[in-house]
């Protein structure tokens, strides 16, 4: 996907990685950062049956625990990227003891923006060009 101009259009500076910047970004994934620490980063792959439908990352920050997320264009708006959030949120803050999830969108990605909002994030403001989304566990989450 990171070779592909449709999926990375509105990631970083818009260009397609090339093979040394992928080979970085998965060691750095790999690597196995302990989860306090910042720059801590995980990617879970997504499956329907036994095919890989998406990637999902997420990497610890100052101010909470960012995510990020990646489908093939041939799955798109088939609820791929709002599945893997739904379980982002169960998992996230058990996994990263964190309350706060956060998420970076260019302002012209109406996609990735729409997900977020159907998912209960917010827009909080815009950072260095990008719009950031914000959301925070209910403090009444796991009670009955
Ligand atoms: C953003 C992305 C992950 C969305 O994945 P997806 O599996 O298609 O998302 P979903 O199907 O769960 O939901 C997409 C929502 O956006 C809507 N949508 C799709 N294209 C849209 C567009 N051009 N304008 C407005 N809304 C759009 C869909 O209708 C859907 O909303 P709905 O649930 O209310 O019907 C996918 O487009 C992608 O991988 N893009 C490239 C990588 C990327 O930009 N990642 C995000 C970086 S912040």
């Amino acid at each position: 996907m990171a070779a592909d101009p449709r999926v990375t259009k509105y990631v970083g500076d818009g260009g397609v990685w090339d093979q040394a910047t992928i080979e970085e970004k998965t060691q750095q994934a790999l690597r196995g950062t302990p989860l306090n620490e910042p720059g801590a980063a995980r990617w879970f792959v997504a499956h329907r049956i036994d095919q890989p439908m998406g990637v999902f990352v997420y990497t610890r920050q100052e101010s909470g625990v960012e995510i990020g997320y990646w489908v093939p264009p041939e799955y798109w708006t088939q609820g791929i990227a709002g599945a893997m959030i739904d379980a982002g949120l169960e998992m996230i803050p058990r996994l990263f003891t964190t309350d706060t999830l956060i998420a970076h969108v260019d302002p012209a990605n109406a996609a990735s923006g729409r997900v977020l909002i159907r998912r209960g994030l917010h827009l909080a403001g815009r950072e260095n060009g990008l719009d950031r989304y914000d959301w925070q566990e209910s403090p009444f989450a796991g009670c009955s």
